[in-house]
C-alpha cells in the first residue's frame, strides 16, 4: 500500500515559511527579508541536478548523496496534497509547467474547476475534507506514494489523525524568528516515530523519521 509522507524544509527555530511571505508583500518594508530567508530555507535544493532537472533549468548542478535523495523522493511520488496557502504562492510563483507532474489535490474551502497543467500536473480542489482528499490521492497515486507537500496548517491536520507514516525534514541553519510554525497544534492522537536516517550537508541536515 502506498506511503504517506511529509518532505518540507525548517528553519531551525521551527518554521516552514517567514512572517509576510506572500507575493503582495514583495515590497512591503515590514517583512522587506521574507525572500532572503526563504532564499535561505531552500538554498539546499536550489543548485542541485534534480532540482534543475525538473524545473527545466537546463543542464548542470550539483550531484551525489543528497541529490540522490531527491531523486529518489520525486520518482516515488504519484499525488501531491496541499493547502489553498500553499497553492496560492505557487499558482503565481511556478512557471507554467507546474514542478509536480502529479495530481494535486488542494484543500481549499472555495470551488473551482480542475486546473490541468502542461507536463502532467493537475490541480483538484478538495471542498470535502482531509480525509476525502487523501482518498483521490490514494487511487491517483496507484503504488506510488502520497507526499503531504504543505502547509502547516494541513500537515498538522494529517499528523493529528495519525496517517502520515514518514516525516523528512530538511532542518537549514537559520532563524526566522516568526512565521508559520510546524509543529503546533500538536494532539495526543500523534502516532510515535522513529529516527530512519540522518543525512548531513554544510546547508541542511536531512532528517528522516518513520513510524515506530
Ligand atoms: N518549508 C517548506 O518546505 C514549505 C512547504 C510547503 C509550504 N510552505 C509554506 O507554507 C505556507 C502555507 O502554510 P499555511 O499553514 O499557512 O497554509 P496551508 O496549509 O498551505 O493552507 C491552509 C488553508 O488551506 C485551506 N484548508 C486547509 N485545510 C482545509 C480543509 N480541511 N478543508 C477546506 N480547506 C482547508 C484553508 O484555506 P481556505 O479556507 O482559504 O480555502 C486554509 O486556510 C506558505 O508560505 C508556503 O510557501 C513551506
Amino acid at each position: 500500500m502506498s506511503k504517506v509522507f511529509v518532505n518540507i524544509s525548517l528553519s531551525l527555530d521551527g518554521y516552514m515559511a517567514p512572517e509576510g511571505m506572500t507575493l503582495d508583500n514583495w515590497d512591503n518594508p515590514d517583512y522587506k527579508n521574507w525572500a532572503a530567508k526563504w532564499g535561505a530555507l531552500m538554498g539546499w535544493v536550489f543548485n542541485l541536478q534534480q532540482f534543475r532537472d525538473n524545473l527545466k533549468l537546463g543542464p548542470g548542478g550539483d550531484t551525489g548523496p543528497v541529490n540522490d535523495m531527491v531523486k529518489r523522493t520525486t520518482e516515488r511520488i504519484g499525488a501531491n496534497i496541499m493547502g489553498k496557502r500553499m497553492f496560492e504562492g505557487g499558482e503565481r510563483g511556478w512557471p507554467e509547467e507546474a514542478p509536480f507532474h502529479t495530481a494535486v489535490y488542494v484543500l481549499t474551502h472555495e470551488k473551482r474547476e480542475p486546473w490541468p497543467r502542461p507536463g502532467g500536473t493537475t490541480f483538484y480542489f478538495v471542498n470535502d475534507g482531509i480525509e476525502s482528499a487523501l482518498e483521490q490521492a490514494r487511487a491517483s497515486a496507484g503504488e506510488r506514494d502520497i507526499r503531504i507537500a504543505g502547509g502547516a496548517n494541513v500537515i498538522q491536520q494529517y499528523l493529528n489523525i495519525g496517517v502520515i507514516d514518514e516525516i523528512e525534514i530538511a532542518l537549514a541553519p537559520v532563524f526566522f524568528g516568526g512565521g508559520r510554525r510546524l509543529f503546533e497544534n500538536i494532539g495526543d492522537s500523534v502516532p510515535g516515530y522513529q529516527i530512519d536516517n540522518v543525512l548531513h550537508s554544510p546547508l541542511a541536515t536531512h532528517l528522516r523519521y518513520i513510524r515506530a
